[in-house]
């Protein structure tokens, strides 16, 4: 197997075992990968920066304010790399993962990293059992982590019990199964809409909604770590290192998606678009002058996955979600229907918790067929990866 064109960020926290770590690099550089390590400023204390910097043949981080380019430093290593290894992870720097401290450069790195994450914990046996360490654990597993969990033994620290670092070929052996699998949209192309859509009044108002995009950005960033070939449209602005069209109308909207859709084999409506338009926009200024009221008038817009249904091949995939306060799963089985999709994503909007501009989401995802899947109040950005999984598995 090769690493070629892999880019992994190894991160080495303060503990004994970080001497291991250095091992683990020389494999991965053997296997041609990209190694850069991100090291703690008490994982110094235990391995130094010139053997880690001659082992990757790469600068070492360390530093979050010393930044030689103008993308913050746990932005650009996060965007660019495929895979996070943290070996050793002290209980310390497991605590502020799972409780979304970010006071250094690894922690930093971790909060903004998307792509999977490999933590091979080692401490002491007893700060291994400690109650709030296993919490953050489970936290963290819960969130998506692969942990590869101490293995029982003598002790650096003299003790006899579990805390040893695991055997770093089982840590090479998961980071490699992650790397072949992790990439299973290779090839595919896939549109995302996010956002709510902006209808204007006049140049200066507009009827809007409460999305925040934070759905369909999680879908396009989970579907680019798997490896597709992504185009985000979205009413909200932001820097990704993949294809995004902005707008704001939903005719601008249905226009884009009708002009992608011949060239991908998925598109995945998250984008909440508005049913109403305004008639007539005024060109200037609408003035309150000695009025009391003033009437809008509202036309319908086109239904955007209807008008896409009707030039869909047998072989391309549509994916609407259906935002609902009452009644979600048969409203959402009727949507199925009457836009002729391949899956809905049903959420329920009355819950304040979930769906509109909140990190997190629940959701039922439902096939053609109307066979169910719940997924329980998760992150947007883990529920993106399962609703992937589930849709193109
Ligand atoms: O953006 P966030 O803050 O993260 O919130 C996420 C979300 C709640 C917006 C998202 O999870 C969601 O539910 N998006 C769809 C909202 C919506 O418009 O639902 P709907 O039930 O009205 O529409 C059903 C489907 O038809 C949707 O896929 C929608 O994009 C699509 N549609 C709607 C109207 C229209 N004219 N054309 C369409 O294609």
């Amino acid at each position: 197997m090769t690493l070629s064109g892999k880019k992994i960020i190894i991160g080495i926290t303060g503990g004994i075992a970080a001497y291991k770590t250095c091992d683990l690099i020389r494999k991965l550089i053997k296997l041609n990968a990209d190694v850069r390590a991100v090291i703690t400023p008490a994982a110094k204390k235990f391995v130094t920066e010139t053997t880690l910097r001659t082992l990757t043949r790469n600068s070492v981080y360390c530093e979050q304010f010393d930044v030689p380019e103008w993308k913050p430093e746990h932005i650009s290593l996060a965007d660019s790399a495929d895979l996070f290894l943290i070996v050793p992870a002290s209980a310390n720097t497991i605590g502020k993962m799972a409780n979304g401290i970010c006071d250094n450069l690894l922690t930093s790195l971790i909060a903004a990293f998307n792509k999977p994450v490999i933590l091979a914990p080692a401490m002491n046996c007893n700060m291994w059992e400690n109650s709030f360490v296993q919490e953050n654990i489970v936290k963290l597993e819960k969130a998506g982590f692969y942990i590869i969990p101490p293995e029982s033994g003598e002790l650096a620290c003299g003790y006899e019990g579990t805390g040893r670092l695991a055997d770093i070929g089982k840590i090479l052996e998961k980071a490699l199964e992650i790397l072949s699998k992790e990439k299973f949209l290779q090839g595919k192309k896939i549109i995302i809409t996010a956002g709510g859509t902006k209808e204007p009044i006049d140049p200066v108002r507009y009827i809007g909604n409460r999305s925040s995009g934070k759905m369909g950005i999680a879908l396009a960033d989970a579907a680019y770590s798997f490896g597709a070939d992504v185009t985000l449209v979205s009413t909200i602005k932001v820097d990704k290192p993949y294809k995004i069209i902005n707008l704001s109308t939903a005719m601008e909207m249905l226009e884009t998606v009708k002009n992608e859709f011949s060239q991908v084999d998925a598109l995945i409506m998250a984008a909440a678009v508005a049913d109403f338009r305004v008639n007539s926009t005024s060109d200037h200024k609408i003035k309150k002058g000695e009025k009391e009221n003033i009437t809008l008038e509202l036309v319908k817009n086109p239904d955007i996955l209807k008008e896409i249904s009707k030039i869909k091949r047998d072989n391309q995939v549509l994916v609407g979600f259906c935002a609902e306060s009452q009644d979600l799963i048969e409203n959402a089985k009727k949507k199925i229907g009457s836009k002729n999709l391949d899956f809905i994503i049903a959420n329920d909007i009355s819950d304040k918790e979930i769906g509109f501009n909140s990190d997190y989401n629940a959701v039922t995802i439902i096939d053609k067929f109307m066979n169910e899947i719940k997924i329980d109040k998760t992150l947007k950005k883990e529920l993106a990866k399962i609703i992937l999984k589930e849709i193109f598995k």
